[in-house]
């Protein structure tokens, strides 16, 4: 497992404080911090900037999305292997604002582990954790669509989804690791993600959208 917890997963979405040049700026804010902290940091550039940000950072960089094809003639889509090519060491599947059918997420997760690549599958509640750890990916990351992008972060608003999300994914497979999200900014709502039982957690506008993403990124981490 090259992503050791606690992991901070930044999703940098498809702001424009994180759009070309400015994501990799991000990103380098990023790994500068996780150098001088020892601390696990992943960053999830914008699609466009995926060969870019991988090229030009040491820590490992997730696509936000794979497409659940085989190299051919699919325009616009992103298939595992041009995905890999790019310099990504996995991807997330099945984020809150890029939905898939649980047929292709299991396809995703068994192209990805052959392609070597990390599967880090979002799911929105209990039920669907239980169902997609079912599917073996690497990682479950709970994520409440409500708390999305509020700054209420869900593991103080909502602690006994993330704890009972913990507990069914490790009763199905302990190997599986388990992260939090939505809302989380600042380093309590890490330290509690973690006491809760999380491997880590996956957050973007606590960060992205800060005045200073530094600081906010040394805040997060502070409690770990
Ligand atoms: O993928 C991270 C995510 O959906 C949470 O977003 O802005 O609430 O940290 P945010």
């Amino acid at each position: 497992m090259p992503l050791k917890p606690p992991l901070i997963v930044l999703n940098m979405k498809s702001y424009q404080e994180s759009s070309g040049e400015n994501g990799l700026n991000l990103a380098k804010i990023c790994e500068e911090v996780a150098r001088e902290n020892g601390v696990s940091i992943v960053v999830c550039p914008q699609q466009v900037d995926l060969t870019y940000i991988c090229k030009n950072v040491t820590i490992p960089c997730l696509a936000q999305h794979i497409d659940p094809i085989e190299s051919g003639g699919y325009t616009g889509w992103i298939s595992p292997i041009s995905a890999k090519n790019s310099g990504i060491k996995g991807s997330l599947i099945n984020h809150s604002e890029h939905r898939m059918i649980l047929a292709d997420i299991d396809l995703l997760i068994r192209r990805l582990r052959s392609l070597d690549l990390i599967s880090i599958v979002c799911t929105n509640n209990e039920a669907t954790s239980r169902a997609v750890a079912e599917l073996r990916p690497d990682f479950v990351a709970i994520e409440p669509p409500e708390l999305i992008g509020t700054g209420v972060s869900v593991s103080s608003a909502q602690p006994e989804v993330v704890s009972g999300t913990v507990n069914s994914v490790k009763s199905i497979d302990s190997d599986i690791k388990v992260l939090c999200g939505a809302g989380i900014s600042n380093g309590i709502d890490v330290r509690s993600a973690i006491d809760l039982g999380t491997d880590g957690v996956l957050l973007a506008s606590g960060v992205v959208k800060a005045k200073d993403q530094r600081e906010a990124l040394l805040d997060l981490i502070s409690l770990i």
